[in-house]
């Protein structure tokens, strides 16, 4: 088992990429504090990792709220003695419209908890792990910070600036031995997919458009973020920091 013993926060962690990495690295022998605004949807995964033998804790947290961050960061720590692993996965989508059509409102939801709620993780988080002289610290980015869509300028903006505090981070966690790695996810199959689309719902239309934007001729399975957050969170990827993980099946090439 790759994460044995390890003690990992995922936030997002009730649905889709965040839910996938809780069960993966949970079977890697991870303790696992799933968080979410989603309390029932959080608790939910903590079913699951129970009943395939794991650990795990569900907490209800805005990560928009710095109180919340600082309590599931004191959380892991009370009941486990450590934190080995923070991934800031939690995020909110963008509906397609150019930008005289947009209200401020979005813009502040979504660095609100894309920006300010990954900063804020990694403010309470990095405290702990540099004491502790270990950790790894995992955002979740997207390819819209590297290869954006028209009209998803605002997510694509919150997206671009986890990417460059990603680095910033990692310069300066580096001297403690902890690591800081972005993840640039292509569309992938969850409950957000829709509104990427601009749609209520994903359809035959939106995939074929989204399909035949990816060299590989499919869209990512949460799994497979899920399996690149296990990786980078792992010792085999001790030579990894600063990075942002293109998981884009050739998108961004
Ligand atoms: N699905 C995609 O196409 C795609 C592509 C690239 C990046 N991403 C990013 O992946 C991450 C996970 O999204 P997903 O695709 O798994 O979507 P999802 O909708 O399945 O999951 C998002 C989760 O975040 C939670 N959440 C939303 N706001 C929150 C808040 N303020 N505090 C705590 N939790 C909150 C939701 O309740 C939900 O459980 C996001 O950061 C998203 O931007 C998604």
């Amino acid at each position: 088992m790759r994460l044995n013993g390890r003690v990992a926060v995922i936030t997002g962690a009730a649905s889709g990429i965040g839910a996938a990495s809780a069960l993966a690295m949970a079977r890697e022998g991870a303790r696992v504090l799933v968080a979410d605004i989603d309390e029932a949807g959080a608790k939910g995964v903590v079913e699951q990792i129970e009943k395939a033998g794991g650990q795990a804790l569900a907490a209800r947290a805005d990560v928009a709220k710095a109180v919340d961050n600082q309590l599931i960061v004191e959380k892991a720590v009370a009941t486990w003695g450590r934190l080995d692993i923070f991934f800031a996965n939690a995020g909110v989508p963008q509906f397609p419209a150019r930008i005289e059509e947009q209200e401020e409102a979005v813009f502040d939801r979504i660095f609100a908890v894309n920006v300010k709620g990954v900063w804020l993780g990694a403010k309470y988080a990095l405290a702990v792990m540099k004491k502790q002289k270990r950790g790894v610290l995992l955002i979740t980015a997207s390819t819209a910070a590297i290869r954006p869509r028209p009209g998803g300028q605002t997510y694509a903006a919150s997206k671009g600036a986890v990417v460059a505090l990603a680095k910033s981070l990692a310069l300066e966690a580096a001297p403690h031995g902890v690591r800081v790695v972005a993840i640039a996810p292509v569309a992938t199959e969850t409950p957000m997919l829709a509104t990427f689309m601009g749609k209520k719902e994903v359809d035959a239309e939106g995939m074929a458009r989204y399909i035949a934007t990816v060299p590989l001729g499919r869209l990512n399975r949460p799994e497979d973020i899920a399996n690149a957050a296990v990786f980078l969170a792992s010792d085999e990827a001790a030579m990894i920091t600063g990075s942002c993980l293109e998981v884009d099946g050739g998108r961004c090439i």
